[in-house]
């Protein structure tokens, strides 16, 4: 049986049919799978049930070298998930309770329901990022995801060429930080932050895309404030509903997003009283080319 797509949104984001991903990829439906990626920007991948750790990890290798695990706030109560290909974006503890209210990881944690892409704050931030569902909540935790590309495209011509050459800086000090995180003096050191162009291209289409993350905190030669009050006014252009899918879970779903023209972000649910349990594979990106490239 073909690969085929079915879009779920008028810009971007489609269902993808027609392969077993828990499965070695043929070149051809691996070739399939990356076109629309470079298409449609998100492809979800509609399961029964989720695929182990390996085959995650198997999945998302097919398609280049995986995110080297970098520093990660953890749990008071330590790790989860023994494999460090995978991120832990759950609010669980390694015994399967429900972490405290202020255990750090939970509220370093929070800062996902701010629209970003990716480890954005790596000076080479991440391609794609494969997201599994194994336990939802009965209600809320919704994920969403905009399309930046398409942000592009409908920006005013007058903003699109104030802000096309612009070079911002990224840092978890940045998000986290908006929240009143606390840091350590050696997180704040770790986390010194990195250069990134505000608009780049999409390699695999050639289209101009946004680069926009609530881990970008400056605007490199401008005024702070001034910074800060453009890419409010672009984020909220850009996250606008007409740009934006709203992913409603089932267990056993595979969202693979390209960071590279997309954001996303963690919608709340109660999570004091319901597991989540959701786990990344991410996929190492290579240097961004800016748009005047
Ligand atoms: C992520 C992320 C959003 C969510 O996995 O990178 O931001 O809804 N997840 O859990
Ligand atoms: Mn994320």
């Amino acid at each position: 049986m073909a690969i085929s797509f079915s879009p779920l949104h008028p810009v971007f984001t489609a269902e993808c049919h027609g392969v077993d991903i828990s499965q070695p990829l043929a070149a051809e439906d691996r070739r399939a799978i990356e076109a629309g990626m470079d298409q449609y920007g998100v492809l979800l991948f509609r399961r029964e049930a989720p695929l182990s750790t390996e085959q995650q990890i198997a999945f998302t290798a097919s398609f280049g070298p995986l995110e080297p695990p970098y520093t990660q706030i953890r749990s008071t109560e330590g790790t989860r998930l023994e494999n460090p290909a995978l991120a832990d974006i759950s609010n669980l503890t390694p015994g399967g309770g429900i972490m405290a209210r202020d255990d750090r990881k939970r509220l370093f944690g929070l800062g996902n329901m701010l629209w970003h892409s990716d480890s954005s704050y790596k000076t080479t931030p991440a391609k794609w990022s494969a997201l599994c569902a194994h336990v939802i909540p009965p209600e809320g935790a919704d994920t969403e995801i905009a399309d930046m590309r398409a942000a592009w495209d409908m920006l005013a011509p007058r903003l699109q060429q104030q802000v096309r050459d612009l070079v911002c800086e990224h840092s978890r000090i940045f998000s986290k930080g908006a929240l009143g995180f606390g840091f350590t003096e050696q997180e704040v050191r770790d986390f010194a932050p990195v250069r990134q162009p505000l608009v780049r291209r999409h390699p695999g289409s050639g289209r101009l895309s946004l680069f926009m993350s609530s881990h970008n905190g400056r605007i490199v030669g401008w005024p702070v404030p001034e910074a800060m009050m453009l890419l409010r006014e672009l984020t909220e252009h850009a996250t606008q509903r007409a740009f934006v899918h709203a992913h409603k879970w089932r267990v056993g779903d595979l969202l693979v997003w390209d960071n590279r023209c997309t954001m996303h972000r963690a919608r709340p649910f109660d999570d004091a009283r319901w597991p989540r349990d959701m786990r990344r594979t991410t996929l190492a990106g290579e240097a961004a080319v800016p748009a005047a490239a």
